[in-house]
């Protein structure tokens, strides 16, 4: 990936009167400056409608540099559509783990496999046409329009909010229908007829590298000479936004049961948080419980195997949207007839060997454990290979 050279845009307009004609020049400014600072992303060597497809689902809510490596390695497994519509579900979600929100993951195979079965393997190169498939929303449909299929419509995600924002000194906040109403038509009204791949690309660019959140490096920035708030000094207000939700705190507990040289995992339901990922048995803490309690507990409840002994493995912290999870972890001991498990809260259960449980796909806190146990040579002398 090119780094970002944040030296003074020489292309820079100095001292534009912002009143008369207030746009000119500035979507010029923008191409030219991506044509020269672009990242060199994979999807954007050939910009096939299937990279395009899952780099945009992928990097909502991921970090570029994240999202590259997710995409790559996707991409060995998973090279066509025909690929990701003819893979498993565990294999699909292995290659997600990490990513979280794993609905997208879930969506892309049911869109993929319709698409495959049904379209004939070419993905829609309409707005409509792309929304019309599961997991794709406005923003996805509207940047494989644009960026693989060259339609003219704009995209708009939070670099793109946080440019415009500052671009038109918006002061009410941002994710409120006034804020989304000008947004949408000042990028309408700033897109250059057949230049959408580049402009909606070149927006979003600009906000990662350029338009930062915090600290935006106007003097780099090709755009400051239009820029209503850098006139004003308030870039670093805008774009205005509400006070993020309150943390909540939350205390899990999980048991590792080994039974015959054997992992017991069973997997989530399809309808629940963390569907179809893979996990230990567990649960919440109760209020009044201790973890080692809430295991015992969550396996007859889960399961109906009773366990004892409870020994500590370690505690992991991880956090999802506004939660901050402690997950407990525990070894058990089996006192059940492990043909009498009854499962409550799984779609299935497994007894598996180590290298089956590290091809399973587990949630954060999970996913945790699984390395540390990874590297614990007591607990996986008990443990078939
Ligand atoms: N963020 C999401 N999609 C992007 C793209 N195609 N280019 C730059 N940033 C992005």
């Amino acid at each position: 990936m090119n780094t970002l050279n944040l030296q003074t845009d020489t292309t820079m307009p100095s001292n534009r009167p912002l009143a008369e004609a207030p746009d000119e020049g500035l979507a010029d400014a923008l191409l030219d400056w991506f044509s020269r600072h672009r990242r060199d992303l994979p999807w954007r060597r050939t910009y096939d409608p299937y990279h395009v497809w899952v780099s945009e689902v992928m990097l909502q809510q991921t970090q570029m540099e994240r999202g590259v490596a997710y995409f790559e390695r996707w991409m060995e497994r998973f090279p066509d559509v025909a690929a990701l519509a003819e893979a498993h579900e565990d294999e699909i979600m292995k290659h997600w783990e990490g990513l979280g929100y794993y609905s997208r993951a879930r969506n892309l195979h049911k869109a993929a496999r319709e698409v495959h079965e049904r379209l004939g393997g070419r993905l829609p190169d309409t707005v409509e046409g792309l929304q019309a498939r599961p997991g794709v929303g406005p923003y996805t449909a509207r940047a494989v329009a644009s960026i693989a299929f060259g339609r003219d419509v704009c995209v708009i995600d939070a670099n793109v909010e946080r440019v415009a924002s500052r671009l038109y000194d918006i002061d009410v906040p941002v994710k409120s229908r006034q804020a989304r109403a000008e947004i949408e038509s000042r990028c309408a009204a700033l897109l250059p007829s057949g230049l959408a791949r580049d402009f909606n690309q070149a927006m979003m660019e600009l906000g990662s590298l350029v338009c930062a959140p915090r600290n935006p490096a106007c003097v780099a920035c090709p755009l400051a000479g239009w820029c209503r708030a850098r006139a004003l000094g308030v870039q670093e207000d805008r774009p205005v936004t509400a006070a993020p939700p309150e943390p909540v705190y939350l205390t899990m507990a999980t048991g590792v049961l080994v039974h015959d040289g054997l992992v017991l995992a069973q997997k989530r339901m399809p309808d629940d948080i963390w569907a179809n990922l893979w996990e230990f048995p567990g649960g919440i803490v109760e209020d009044g419980e201790s973890p080692q309690q809430a295991v015992i507990r969550e396996y007859l409840e889960e399961t109906g195997l009773a366990v004892n002994h409870p020994e500590p493995i370690g505690s992991f912290k991880h956090s999802f949207t506004r939660y901050r999870v402690t997950l407990y972890a525990f070894a058990v001991n089996l006192l059940s007839d492990p043909s009498e498990i009854e499962l409550r809260a799984a779609q299935e259960h497994r007894w598996a060997t180590w290298s089956q449980i590290r091809s399973l796909a587990f949630p954060a806190g999970h996913r945790k454990l699984v390395r540390h146990l990874d590297a614990d040579v007591k607990f996986l002398a008990g443990v078939r290979p």
